[in-house]
């Protein structure tokens, strides 16, 4: 029973064997939304020393609204898609001017912010705020296609949609956070692309593509 495996398996699992990043402690709105938007296409591993870079010369949203965005982009070097770093910096003056200085509080806010999609608005509004919002990014993806066998094509419209729907299904109501950094973290560490490493997976019990023997069939990139 997977909605019940989530709580009472993948919780546990996550709160014993997370990764210790430097975003997951001191956990601020601007400190969660820079390192969601560092995350997005950079590794952890990556990502690490530019948040303790950008964090001691921007430590707050005032002074990142305050800097140059010549100096942002200075602080980006070597991260790649810059324009990650321009919205942030938009959005930074954005939230100085029109929200006192105050990450906005909402899904409806928070997405209307530049750089953010519907991604950036779950893992901060659930990180953060701590409301109910799913995120689905490729470890997600890739986790929901093996537990339940999902044999569409993940890359298309309709399948986000419907995987995003089961996420949401899944997600723990009033622990949204960790139930997204558990999803996230199972798939980097255990929910392996080529390698998963199923006998150390807390829902290897309820996983469909474990029970049919072909996880590696997972996720599905033509359509059947
Ligand atoms: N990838 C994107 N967001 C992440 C997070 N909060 N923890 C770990 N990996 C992530």
């Amino acid at each position: 029973n997977i909605k019940r495996a989530v709580p009472n398996r993948l919780l546990p699992w996550f709160a014993e064997n997370k990764r210790s990043m430097p975003w997951r402690s001191n956990r601020t709105p601007y400190r969660v939304w820079i390192s969601e938007l560092m995350l997005q296409q950079t590794r952890v591993d990556q990502a690490t020393p530019y948040f303790h870079r950008f964090m001691k010369r921007f430590p707050s949203m005032k002074s990142l609204a305050a800097a140059s965005q010549e100096e942002v982009l200075k602080m980006w070097e070597g991260l790649g898609y810059y324009s990650r770093a321009r919205n942030l910096h938009k959005a930074a003056r954005i939230i100085v001017t029109e929200h006192h200085g105050r990450f906005p509080a909402t899904a409806e806010e928070i997405i209307k912010l530049p750089g953010v999609g519907s991604y950036t608005a779950a893992a901060i509004g659930s990180l953060a705020f701590n409301l109910d919002l799913a995120v689905l990014d490729g470890n997600v993806i890739r986790v929901l296609s093996r537990l339940f066998a999902y044999t569409k094509d993940t890359r298309s419209t309709a399948a986000k949609k419907e995987l995003q729907q089961w996420a949401d299904d899944l997600l723990v109501r009033g622990r949204a956070g960790d139930f997204n950094e558990a999803m996230m973290e199972l798939g980097a560490t255990v929910c392996l692309p080529k390698n998963p490493n199923c006998s150390a997976c807390p829902l290897s019990r309820c996983c469909a593509a474990r029970a049919e023997g072909n996880p590696l069939e997972y996720p599905k990139k033509a359509p059947k």
